[in-house]
């Protein structure tokens, strides 16, 4: 199988599933011997290692499961009134709406979504529209920092030093952009940052990231109940009770793993094998790249859009027939199309095998019956 769908979740290298096979093993010897006293004093370890990768203090790190829990116990956490606003858009990642949502119904808030052009005229253009839909209620931006659909990168430095000149606070969904392409929180000036491990940084599945500024630390309730001791304590987060060491502490293996590639030469890979597709693609009839074309504002994501081409009906056509795996992206009265997303291990065959089907069907104007 040519696995294309890299962004939903990755494959972890061999020598991190041996680590954590290694911890598994050895928590299971006696767990609440081996788990308790011998492997959970590692999650500081795991932590010096984030925040060194993160450019922050590692005091500024929980380690959670997911993107999505990092997310909501900001999301969550934070005290917000009934008539406050949350500005987000249509296309950011639908859990998160999910959870404004629920917050809507329960505290009465009110979520605002903006939509946007793939791809939009530019960075400023995106850093305006969020500027421009800034009303005298607005509390919270939600952003990604790259999309889960076209893969479209957003300045976020821009967005939160115009949020925190008027007391806006804004949450940076990276649960894509970690490890798939260089940055450090200084590049951000973000207060808060939620990502996964298991897609970029190819760690256990079932790990992820929280970044908090040490000053705003004391101000966000964790989703699970903390005592009152912790409340200025980055560890509150992670108080969610028994849960195995070894997927966690596996997650400094994946660091190494993708340290020894390096960061800038893993972006400029993934660049080139989507370039390699899309260059192929984009000229042929009733093709639209909807991925921007500059490297600021993508990276291994991208996103192809066919006139007359129902997108879930293609993919499912590619993975029956070729065994290509891809995801159908529909975003109702807007665009439709596929989202590709290799990853380092992607060989140029496999890119090149999806490009030659592609152009047959494309050329053919139709899906074979
Ligand atoms: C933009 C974005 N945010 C959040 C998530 C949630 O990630 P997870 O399912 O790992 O919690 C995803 C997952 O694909 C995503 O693409």
């Amino acid at each position: 199988m040519i696995n294309l769908n890299n962004g939903g979740v990755a494959p972890s290298p061999k020598i991190v599933m041996d680590t954590e096979k290694r911890y598994l093993e050895i928590e299971n010897m006696n767990p609440s011997y081996y788990m308790w006293n011998v492997l959970d004093p590692g999650i500081e370890t795991v932590r010096r290692r984030l925040a060194r990768s993160f450019g922050c203090d590692p005091e500024e790190i929980a380690i959670t499961r997911n993107a999505s829990e990092s997310l909501e116990i900001v999301q969550l956490g934070m005290e917000l009134k009934a008539g406050d606003e949350v500005l987000t858009t249509n296309q950011d990642y639908p859990r998160m709406i999910t959870t404004w949502k629920q917050r809507e119904r329960r505290d009465g808030i009110v979520l605002r979504q903006v939509k946007f052009p793939v791809p939009p005229p530019s960075m400023d253009y995106l850093a305006k529209l969020m500027e421009d839909n800034v009303t005298p209620k607005t509390k919270v931006i939600h952003i990604c920092h790259i999309t889960n659909r076209t893969g479209q990168i957003f300045p976020v430095k821009k967005i939160c030093r115009m949020a925190r000149a008027r007391g806006i606070e804004v949450i940076v969904d990276g649960a894509h952009a970690f490890a798939q392409f260089p940055f450090k929180q200084e590049d951000l000036d973000c207060d808060y940052y939620g990502t996964s491990l298991h897609k970029w940084v190819l760690a256990p599945i079932g790990t992820g990231m929280l970044y908090v500024k040490k000053s705003k630390i004391p101000t966000i309730w964790p989703m699970m109940p903390a005592p009152d001791s912790m409340q200025d304590n980055i560890r509150k987060f992670e108080e969610i009770g028994t849960h195995p060491a070894s997927q966690r502490n596996a997650i400094t293996e994946a660091l190494t793993f993708h340290e020894s590639i390096g960061v800038d030469r893993k972006a400029e890979r993934l660049r080139y094998l989507r370039k390699r597709w899309s260059n192929r693609l984009r000229e042929l009839p009733g093709v639209k790249i909807l991925n921007s074309e500059d490297p600021e504002q993508s990276c291994a994501i991208g996103f192809i859009s066919i006139d007359g081409f129902d997108a879930p009906k293609l993919s499912k056509y590619l993975w029956e027939k070729h065994r290509i795996w891809t995801v159908g992206v529909v975003t109702e009265g807007e665009y439709q199309g596929l989202r590709i997303t290799p990853n380092v291990y992607t060989t140029l065959e496999e890119v090149d095998t999806f490009a030659d089907v592609m152009e047959k069907i494309i050329k053919r104007g139709s899906l074979p019956a």
